[in-house]
Formats: C-alpha cells, sequence, structure tokens
C-alpha cells in the first residue's frame, strides 16, 4: 500500500543567487534556455533574476515569465516600493507570477540601512501589503535569518504573514547553521509564529560550511515544504543547496525521508551540463550525482564488484539522473544517424539544420581524432552554443611558432565588429604570445583573473578543454573553449571571455549590476 506523501517545491535560483556569483555572467539567450529546461524538468518557481537590478535582468525576467509553460516565475526585490513594482512589471505576464521580497533581519544587517527594530518592522508591512496588492504570490524572506535574534524574527515573520506574504523563506545567508540548529529553527517558528501554519516555510542555505544539502533536509523533516537551491550548487562563495543532491537526496532515501518532488530527475545531467557551460563554472570531478567520477568505479574491488552486481557500490542508477549508459565512442566512419542519436543520448536534441552543422564540426574532429567520445561531443556542443551567439570578436586564424627557443610568436587574425584585422605578437610562451596578439587588436583594462586546462578525455590527441576568468571594475565573465590545440583553445576561451565582458558593460549601463548591488542599502 503507498501512502500520499507530502510535496516538496522545488524553487531554483540558479539564475538569481547562481548567476550572482562572480564571473557566472550569462547572456540572454542562455538564460531562456535554462530557464526552459527548468521548466522542463518539473522545478516548481524558478526565480528567474533580480528585475531592477538592469535592463538586462528585466528583460530575461519578462521574457521568461512570457514563454514558461508549468513553472512559477518569480523576480526578487528589496524591501523598496520601486523594486517591487518593476519586479512586478517583469513577473506580471507569467501564468502563475510571483514576487519575493527581501531585507536583512539580523543585527549586522539592519545597521547598513540604520533602521531601528520598530522602523524595519514598518518597512516590511508597508513592503509586503504592497507586494499583496499586486500579486497573490508573495514571499517575504528575512536575510541572515539563522543570525537575527529569535524573537525579532518571531516578529517580522507574523508582520509578514498579516501583510500578505504566502510564503516564508528562512534564508541561511552566510552559510553558518547546522542540520540540528536548521531544524530546530523551522520547528520551532512553526509552532511559535501567529498564521504560521497557513504559509508555506522555505529553506535557503548557502554552503560554506559544506552543510547546504544537510541543512536544507533537515529544514523539511522539521516542516519545510519549498527547498531553494542552483543547479550544481552554482552560487557566490561556496554556492547554494544543490538541486540535484536534495532531489536525488529525498528519492533515494525516500525510507526515512517520506516526501516527493516533481523533479523529472533523467533530466538533472544535462541542465548540469548546460549549466555548467553557460557559467563557466566547471563542476568538481567527485562532486556527487553530477561530478564526472561520481559514477565511476576506478580499484579493482569495485569493477569486480559492480559487474557481479551494480547494487554492490551503486546507490542509485546512472540512468536515473540521465547519465547514457556505456557507450561505444563515435569514428570519422560513423554518420549522421549516429550522431544524431548520440547527441540524443546525450540529452541534446538535434534539429535538421543543427544536425548538418554539427556533423561537419564532428567531421572535423573525428579526423584530429581517432575516437570521438561523449565528453568529446558535449565539448563540440559548448562550442558550437557559443559560436551561434552575435559575438563582437572571433578568431578567425591563428598561427604560433613555440619550442625551445624564443620569443614565441602568434599571428593572428581577428574578426572585430565586422572587420577583419591582423597582428603578429611575441610572449613568454604561446598563449601569452597569443594573449598578446588579441590584446594589441582589441585593447582592453580586463585583468587574467584564471586560466585553467583540462583534458576532455584521456591520451595525446584528447581536446582540451580551457577557462579563462577576466575582470574589468569589478565585473568579472568567464569563458571556455575546448580543441585538440591547446593554445587555439586558450585563445578562443579568452575572446569569449572579453565577449562576455563587453555583454556585461552592455547590460550594466543603467540600473544596477546584480554583481555589485548592495543588498543591504534600503534607499
Ligand atoms: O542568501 C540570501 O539571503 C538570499 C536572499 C536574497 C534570499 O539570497
Ligand atoms: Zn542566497
Amino acid at each position: 500500500m503507498t501512502t500520499k506523501q507530502d510535496h516538496v517545491l522545488i524553487f531554483d535560483t540558479t539564475l538569481r543567487d547562481g548567476e550572482q556569483s562572480p564571473g557566472a555572467t550569462m547572456t540572454h539567450a542562455e538564460k531562456l534556455e535554462i530557464a526552459s529546461l527548468l521548466d522542463e524538468m518539473g522545478v516548481d518557481i524558478i526565480e528567474a533574476g533580480f528585475p531592477i537590478a538592469s535592463e538586462g535582468d528585466f528583460a530575461a525576467v519578462s521574457e521568461i515569465a512570457q514563454n514558461a509553460v508549468n513553472s512559477t516565475i518569480c523576480g526578487l526585490a528589496r524591501a523598496q516600493i520601486g523594486d517591487i513594482d518593476r519586479c512586478w512589471e517583469a513577473v506580471k505576464h507569467a501564468k502563475s507570477p510571483r514576487i519575493h521580497t527581501f531585507i536583512g533581519t539580523s543585527p549586522l544587517h539592519r545597521a547598513i540601512p540604520n533602521l531601528n527594530k520598530d522602523e524595519m518592522a514598518e518597512r516590511i508591512e508597508q513592503t509586503v501589503s504592497h507586494a499583496r496588492n499586486l500579486c497573490d504570490n508573495v514571499q517575504w524572506s528575512p536575510m541572515d535569518a539563522t543570525r537575527t535574534e529569535y524573537d525579532y524574527l518571531c516578529r517580522v515573520i507574523e508582520i509578514a504573514i498579516k501583510s500578505g506574504a504566502t510564503t516564508i523563506n528562512i534564508p541561511d545567508t552566510v552559510g553558518y547553521t547546522a542540520p540540528r540548529e536548521s531544524a530546530d529553527l523551522i520547528k520551532r517558528l512553526i509552532e511559535d509564529v501567529p498564521g504560521a501554519t497557513d504559509v508555506v516555510f522555505a529553506t535557503h542555505c548557502h554552503n560554506d560550511l559544506g552543510m547546504a544539502t544537510a541543512n536544507s533536509l533537515a529544514a523539511v523533516e522539521a516542516g519545510a515544504r519549498q527547498i531553494e537551491c542552483t543547479i550544481n550548487g552554482l552560487g557566490e562563495r561556496a554556492g547554494n543547496t544543490a538541486l540535484e543532491e536534495v532531489v536525488m537526496a529525498l528519492k533515494v532515501r525516500n525510507d526515512i525521508m517520506p516526501f516527493q518532488t516533481g523533479i523529472d530527475t533523467k533530466k538533472i545531467m544535462h541542465i548540469s551540463r548546460r549549466v555548467s557551460t553557460v557559467s563557466g563554472f566547471a563542476v568538481q570531478f567527485n562532486k556527487a550525482i553530477v561530478g564526472k567520477n561520481a559514477f565511476a568505479h576506478e580499484s579493482g574491488i569495485h569493477q569486480d564488484g559492480m559487474l557481479k552486481n551494480a547494487e554492490t557500490f551503486e546507490i542509485m542508477r546512472p540512468e536515473d539522473v540521465g547519465i547514457a549508459g556505456t557507450s561505444l565512442p563515435l569514428g570519422k566512419h560513423s554518420g549522421r544517424a549516429a550522431l544524431r542519436a548520440k547527441m540524443a543520448d546525450l540529452g541534446f536534441e538535434l534539429g535538421d539544420n543543427q544536425l548538418k552543422d554539427i556533423f561537419v564540426r564532428f567531421k572535423e574532429l573525428a579526423d584530429r581524432k581517432k575516437e570521438v567520445f561523449d565528453d568529446d561531443l558535449i565539448a563540440l556542443m559548448r562550442d558550437h552554443a557559443a559560436g551561434e551567439q552575435s559575438d563582437r570578436l572571433k578568431i578567425k586564424s591563428l598561427k604560433v611558432v613555440c619550442g625551445t627557443e624564443g620569443p614565441q610568436t602568434a599571428d593572428l587574425v581577428m574578426e572585430i565588429d565586422g572587420e577583419d584585422r591582423s597582428t603578429q605578437a611575441t610572449g613568454d610562451g604561446p598563449v601569452d604570445a597569443t594573449f598578446n596578439a588579441v590584446k594589441a587588436l582589441f585593447k582592453h583594462q580586463a585583468h587574467l583573473q584564471l586560466y585553467q586546462v583540462h583534458a576532455v578525455t584521456e591520451g595525446t590527441d584528447a581536446q582540451a578543454t580551457v577557462s579563462v576568468r577576466m575582470e574589468e571594475d569589478g565585473k568579472t565573465a568567464t569563458g571556455q573553449s575546448a580543441d585538440t590545440d591547446t593554445v587555439v583553445a586558450s585563445a578562443k576561451a579568452y575572446v569569449n571571455a572579453l565577449n562576455r565582458l563587453l555583454i556585461r558593460r552592455e547590460t550594466t549601463e543603467i540600473g544596477y549590476d546584480t554583481k555589485t548591488v548592495r543588498y543591504t542599502d534600503a534607499n
């Protein structure tokens, strides 16, 4: 006999709290794509952005709201009438819109806008009532709740509920709490605050002490019915609760945590890869659920056990999170049908035109590389998507001379705003020479913050994935590219980062920048 289990709402904030992570800028098209994947995978609420932050954020939230099929679309707003109005303008076309408004309630956060407890309480009453007059679905968050005096927290939550909030979110903004404390707090609030049983309590954890998943699950066991999370745990500092971890924990350990979510877990791997690609944040190899090694069994004992019975060392099946079973690599004799089928296994449904383009790239790669593995194809799709953007800067050709006799020299042709330009530059090594050539053709003040190379697969003919992070005036952007030639991949990743930085320059000219807006700025 199956008993009806409580539903836990999944609130994804990859496009707001995740995108806020320095360097994780996404383009408008990428935000729309991620939102549509979240919607398809069964996320209940998508926090699509912070509409007051910039024209770009506003445009993304509005378009996501208009396109959403099943998910509720939420926008973030500070406790200010102007923020809330702007947020409503952006989400109001959604079938199911939500306004999320917040203010920092802990002593440290109250000190910044210089509001005393009574003044802040009054602000909460005014802003939540205003939001509720616009929208039936209002979420309120006391930022830094886990470091707010308990009595004051109860007082402001009661005010928010009386003013019309329908969801009360309890953020552990700095990742300070621990599982038992997280559970106690939710339990006590639900018992002590008048009206608490009429609203949904949410948990929003950060991972500074590596406890975000545990804290979120503990909160659910204590009565929270909404988990706020991001794909791959993307987010500032150590990130947010990872969606894939809480969802799979509830599924695999449903015997002791009998709660259900609406997530189609088979879609997890694909969205994880897309978020990693578009944010430029690589997933660590041993990351739970979505890391490259999460289902790899290296040691002899483990491999032997796995061959006899997969359950010996596996608590969930790779297929459950959308990892295709072991499959043979493709090669230069593989045809379009094989490529299309393999791409579909990897979560990419290719239309006829897209298949035509990808097939050309695949053949080029297969000519240089004997075996084309799944990871090669994923990297190829990522480069294809990056190439589809209308970039201002493009690498046309690159020739590098390197070896023991310096100086290393790069001959580069680049298209800049539709015009071909060429130069030669030297440097301390081939990559340095190449970056100097880019800089000579496109002068900029951005600093290189990170340069990282990973082999996509094994062997000397493996593709290299290069990640480059650039910083300019406090704004950061990450670019990635893959190629069997590490220097070519480096040049493309560098130019990709510059293109993203240019987008950030354009989208943050008006209004605030989500990466620099002061959340505690009350007026
Ligand atoms: O971590 C936090 O406190 C937040 C709030 C804006 C909800 O992200
Ligand atoms: Zn947060």
